[in-house]
């Protein structure tokens, strides 16, 4: 975006959040509500309407949505991937939303008996996290973990969180527990898979194919403005290409039925440690445009994903952040909780398949490249 329209719609966002907070101070609530929607409906990634929203349920006694939309507050923006900013465009650090916050989980606990939802347990986690108290963090996050299965999104962010947490705390071997690095994702390289290797070929008429897909729609993420996603591409009625890479997938699972035993320690929670027999097989599309990019995220109710790279914008020799690579293990609040942490960072080329335990977060980092660059991903989801 221009920088000059960029700086307008930021002054812009700035009075609409004085009026909001000026129309909270005088008790009118529902108006000052009403502003904080409208700027939301414009631009989901500042974080100013949460702070205020938060402020006043807390205010309120509403501390199941002060929770919500404490942890909305917290998340990364994309803008701070690369300024590492905050800006909220109110006199407000993290550590005044991770007071908050605790504020927000010690009302649940009051009003709601134990309070102790995987949500409120992840959420107190997280600002005790921010705040520097490791010790009260971790405690946090080990409760979500015996939850079981009712939390497993909560599960897979909290192991994302402890794996931050122990490099941050000095422990690199217990991160390593968490989210071995070294280890995932996978890659190989579809000459290696394709019956004849000749994956450019192959490539070149699967993003035609799916370039042509009735099945694709714009996402609209709320960190970015460049995705394009279609769902479900390997269902009724699609294309050669998409059917032959099914098969591709399905011979790749079939030799890692046993994800983790490459692995060489014993750590992997209950939920993600068996193959699922009853499950699901989700194929998928994403074309990232150019300046475009993902935020961290995890596959919520998956087992394993992977994509093949259809298409990438340019081949190696050239500036690395230009080619949307992807990396692995910055979670959903890492600006929040500081960036002190190692990531792996892998540069796909046309052909290569990746693949990685689900509840790995990904993301794709800011990119420079003008033409589009399409991946056709595999989800493995528990039925
Ligand atoms: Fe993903």
């Amino acid at each position: 975006m221009d920088a000059f329209i960029e700086q307008q719609l930021a002054q812009t966002i700035r009075t609409s959040l004085c009026r909001a907070q000026a129309l909270f101070d005088r008790g009118d609530a529902a108006a000052g509500y009403a502003i904080c929607s409208q700027i939301l409906e414009r631009d989901r990634t500042t974080p100013g309407p949460w702070v205020l929203a938060l402020r006043h349920t807390l205010a309120a006694g509403d501390f199941a949505n002060a929770v919500e939309q404490g942890l909305m507050a917290l998340r990364t923006r994309p803008q701070f991937e690369t300024s590492g900013a905050f800006d909220s465009g109110l006199d407000v650090t993290y550590a005044d939303i991770a007071r908050d916050l605790i504020r927000g989980c010690d009302g649940l606990e009051r009003t709601e008996g134990d309070g102790r939802s995987a949500l409120a347990l992840m959420a107190r986690g997280l600002a005790y996290h921010v705040l520097g108290d490791f010790d009260s963090a971790r405690t946090s996050y080990m409760k979500v973990l015996v939850h079981g299965a009712d939390a497993a999104r909560m599960v897979g962010e909290c192991i994302n969180l402890l794996h931050a947490l122990e490099h941050q705390a000095g422990r690199p071997e217990q991160a390593r527990r968490w989210l071995d690095l070294t280890t995932f994702p996978h890659a190989v390289h579809a000459s290696d898979v394709l019956p004849d290797g000749r994956f450019l070929e192959f490539c070149d008429a699967l993003y035609d194919e799916v370039m042509a897909s009735p099945r694709l729609k714009e996402s609209t993420d709320p960190q970015s403005r460049a995705w394009i996603v279609a769902d479900d591409i390997n269902r009724d009625g699609c294309g050669p290409r998409v059917k032959e890479l099914e098969g591709i997938f399905d011979g790749l699972l079939a030799r890692h039925r046993n994800l983790f035993e490459c692995l060489d320690h014993d750590f992997v929670h209950d939920i993600f440690k068996t193959f699922p027999e009853r499950h699901t097989y989700k194929m998928f599309c994403a074309i990232l445009n150019g300046q475009g990019h993902v935020g961290p995220h995890i596959h919520n109710d998956g087992y394993l994903v992977g994509s093949l790279y259809v298409r990438v914008p340019h081949e190696p020799g050239e500036a690395e952040d230009s080619r949307a690579a992807i990396n692995h293990g910055k979670h959903l609040f890492h600006a929040a909780t500081g960036t002190d942490y190692p990531t792996r960072q892998t540069v796909p080329e046309t052909g290569t398949i990746l693949f990685w335990p689900a509840y790995y977060s990904h993301s794709v980092p800011p990119s420079r490249a003008e033409t589009p660059r399409m991946a056709v991903g595999f989800e493995v989801v528990p039925a």
